[in-house]
């Protein structure tokens, strides 16, 4: 994958059950950690690997992520009139100027796989990130996304962001089995979606952060849907691994939180109040009346 990565794809169209029945109408991606909404700190991620393009793959529910980053008229009129400009900036901030956002649409939620081929006119043939939102990865140096772009520019091959999970969790993830080429990185031999833990090659559990060619597109277009009925990412992923014998699979410096459930919106929550002195303070009392 010679050329740098521009553009980044967020598959944002799933139904988030999980958080009914605020997802009747408020989109998961817009769920706040703190005061910023997980698809901020999705798009500041993407933006630090160097991404000037961002395609967000929404359903006819989503509308509020369209809004979040289009301008706010009024509210910045108001803001400007009264002085208020540290408001002003963050208002004005959610997206910087140099980068575009576009929206297309997933009819149906066939799948992950399924999203990321809608994006497909818009990347066309490039290599390009995808970003799940309600995985917020934190990292006080280089974004997760940075160092996987980084790593397929010089390795000349997708990446994949993988974690250790409890060996009891395998039927959650896509699991890989990988040959270590060091500390970090590693060479998938083989994918499997969500397998029971006594059938999983490992505990090394795929996340959601790829980079990816934009040959994946046409290995999606292939692609029969798999478990669940629905067309699977990792599927196409395999076949890419077949063909160019070469994607890595990479430990990430950072924490990730899995916000696409209440116990992980929770802890994240706390982790980033616990970043500042104010609100840290707050947290302690909380735990303690507990
Ligand atoms: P999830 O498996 O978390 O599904 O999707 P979900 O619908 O968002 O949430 P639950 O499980 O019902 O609570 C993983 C990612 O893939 C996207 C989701 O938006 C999320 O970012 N996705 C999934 C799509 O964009 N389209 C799909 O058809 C499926």
């Amino acid at each position: 994958m010679s050329k740098p990565l521009r553009k980044v794809v967020f598959p944002v169209a799933g139904l988030g059950t999980r958080f009914l029945p605020a997802t009747k109408v408020v989109a998961k991606e817009m769920l706040p950690v703190l005061d910023r909404p997980l698809i901020q700190y999705a798009v500041d991620e993407a933006v630090d690997a160097g991404a000037d393009t961002l395609v967000f793959v929404t359903n006819r529910y989503k509308h509020a992520i369209a809004d979040y980053f289009d301008k706010a008229y009024e509210l910045e009129a108001k803001l400007q009139e009264k002085g208020k400009d540290d408001l002003l900036a963050l208002v004005q901030g959610t997206l910087p100027r140099h980068v575009r956002a576009i929206f297309v649409t997933q009819p149906e939620a066939l799948g992950l796989g399924h999203a990321v081929l809608c994006a497909k006119p818009v990347v066309g043939d490039e290599p390009f990130g995808v970003v799940l939102p309600d995985d917020l990865i934190w990292n006080q140096g280089r974004g997760a996304l940075r160092q996987m772009a980084e790593l397929a520019q010089t390795e000349q091959a997708g990446v994949i962001a993988v974690e250790e999970v409890p060996h009891d969790q395998t039927d959650k993830y896509g699991i890989v089995d990988a040959e270590p080429v060091n500390e970090r990185s590693a060479r998938i031999r083989h994918m499997v979606e969500k397998p029971k833990p006594a059938e999983a090659p490992s505990n090394l559990a795929v996340v959601g952060r790829y980079v990816l060619p934009g040959r994946i597109f046409q290995l999606l277009e292939q692609t029969k849907p798999g478990a669940g009925g629905e067309i699977q990412l990792t599927d196409a992923i395999e076949a890419l691994l077949t063909e160019q014998g070469k994607v890595l699979a990479y430990r990430f410096e950072g924490t990730r939180f899995d916000c696409g459930n209440k116990a992980g919106l929770v802890r994240a929550t706390m982790h980033m109040a616990m970043q500042d002195p104010s609100l840290a303070k707050v947290v302690r009392e909380v735990a303690k009346s507990y």
